[in-house]
């Protein structure tokens, strides 16, 4: 007998859970990374112009699918076109078996960092000691060594936390998580950005964070990691934000939602970055460098530029453990919402009790993360998030958009977000999903492709690992997909029957 489907509490409790899943890990390091990379508040502008030209009519979108069709990722395609639940089902798995598995290894390193803060146990050279003795990196990523003891005791404690909120179901659990997790972490955030702006040189960093270098924007670069960033940071591509819309209830203000969402979530990174650049500016200050050369790598900012800092400041330790916190607790709320994705897929599709979904699920998610947990981890991390982050969640936008602006009635959609929001939708948003999204995104996968040939992924990676582990992820994840998709649905699973109140 299928379960009925389950619900939030109430709007808020949507809102929370969707910023929830939206900042993530992505919005501190990631963000702030692209921020220092790319001329500091020149990268703001093809931010912004990301956020409004496909971040909030996307979310709009996958809201709108996911409400309207009342289904997670795969169901909800499904009821749109015949041809659609495969794209539903790449999107969950491999998000579910790709990011998942190395974004929990992040979070298990950031509880270890949590408690390394506390006697900054890094020592005088936190670069060696990241690389060279927490991570213990190997030579390359065909030689993956031994696990690491720490990294995978923060993987048991990442599963048991994933696994115990899903078990309680959306309200209980996932709603629930995201009420205390969200305020936790504005309020942590908040104590970090006013203490790090005390800090001598503080001012210095601010200055590098909102002095536009207008110069990086002709490089097309910028642009491309301006779009995937916008992607990553609000969940789009993931079938999160469909399985999350379809617990709503029948009246909600779809397009007020995702404004809000895309307001906060990115309010949140620009906050977050005043702490980052400030402590960046108090380091270069303290050791007489240029701004320009205190970070080399983007994991680099979090793992070694960060705790260098804190090793120099008074009452350093209590400060890294509330990064470190910070981050853990950030992560976690978007860890649980792609565990929630797949989740609700498979028990829309094989009506097996969300119970034994959850826990089997988070038993293999477990299994499948410890690879990233070895010495050759960090290589493996690496070309997964370039090739399923950069290229995965891309590629499901322009799909998605073709899928509903083409191949279904966009205006089915469109009435229905207007029948029920406060804020209209006009031509305009057509435009953009019929037009501007794909042709946008298209034309960054194929500039991105070319480059690819042009110089394979850090050069320093001979192509046969590239192959067989990016590419062959890829693949793996569409057959598995497609599979899925064949399979019969339970009995009327698939009539759509709009629920009007
Ligand atoms: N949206 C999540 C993040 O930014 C996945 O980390």
């Amino acid at each position: 007998m299928a379960e009925q489907r389950e619900r939030w509490s109430n709007h808020i409790g949507f809102l929370i859970a969707a910023v929830g899943s939206a900042i993530g890990l992505g919005n501190i390091w990631r963000f702030s990374y692209m921020a220092y990379e790319y001329g500091g508040g020149a990268f703001l502008i093809p931010y912004v112009i990301a956020l409004v030209t496909a971040g909030i009519p996307l979310l709009i979108l996958e809201f709108a699918i996911g409400h309207e069709r009342i289904g997670s990722a795969p169901l909800a395609y499904a009821k749109l076109s015949r041809h659609g639940e495969w794209l539903g089902w790449w999107a969950v798995i491999f998000v579910m078996f790709g990011i998942e598995l190395y974004y929990s290894t992040v979070i298990s390193w950031c509880a270890n960092y949590f408690v390394i803060s506390m006697s900054l146990g890094w020592g005088d050279d936190p670069n060696n000691y990241f690389f060279n003795e927490f991570l213990a990196i190997s030579d390359g990523p065909s030689n993956i060594g031994s696990v690491r003891m720490p990294i995978l005791a923060g993987l048991v404690v990442v599963w048991a936390l994933n696994w115990a909120i899903l078990y309680r179901g959306v309200q209980r659990g996932v709603e629930l998580a995201n009420r205390i997790f969200m305020p936790l972490l504005f309020v942590l955030t908040a104590v970090l950005v006013a203490w790090s702006l005390t800090l001598e040189g503080a001012m210095s960093g601010i200055k590098a964070y909102l002095t536009p270098d207008f110069s990086k924007l002709k490089d097309s670069k910028v642009w491309i990691d301006a779009y995937s960033q916008i992607f990553f940071t609000l969940s789009l591509g993931f079938g999160i934000m469909i399985a999350y819309a379809s617990y709503l209830p029948r009246k909600s203000n779809i397009t007020r939602s995702a404004l809000l969402i895309g307001f906060i979530n990115s309010g949140y990174s620009l906050f977050a970055g005043f702490a980052v650049f400030a402590v960046l500016g108090f380091m270069a200050t303290s050791q007489g460098q240029p701004i320009s050369e205190v970070v080399s790598q983007s994991i680099g900012l979090a793992f070694v530029a960060y705790p260098k800092a804190v090793s120099l400041m008074p009452g350093g330790a209590v400060f890294g453990a509330i990064f470190f916190l910070c981050l853990f607790v950030a992560g976690m709320s978007s860890s649980i919402s792609i565990l929630e994705a797949f989740a609700s897929a498979v028990v829309d599709k094989f009506e097996i009790s969300r119970k034994r979904t959850v826990t089997v699920l988070s038993i293999v998610g477990f299994l499948g993360s410890i690879i990233f947990a070895t010495k050759g981890g960090l290589y493996w991390l690496d070309i997964v998030d370039h090739f399923l982050t950069h290229y995965g969640l891309v590629a499901v936008g322009v799909l998605e958009c073709v899928l509903v602006g083409w191949l279904f009635s966009l205006d089915t959609i469109k009435e229905h977000v207007n029948r029920i929001s406060t804020f209209q939708l006009g031509v305009g948003w057509d435009v953009l999903i019929r037009f501007f999204v794909p042709i946008a995104l298209g034309l960054i996968l194929l500039l991105d492709l070319i480059g690819e040939f042009k110089k394979p992924y850090y050069g320093g990676y001979s192509w046969a690992p590239l192959i067989a582990i990016g590419v062959g992820w890829i693949l793996i994840t569409i057959a598995a997909a497609v599979l899925f998709a064949k399979k019969r649905w339970p009995e009327g699973k698939l009539e759509h029957v709009p629920e009007e109140e």
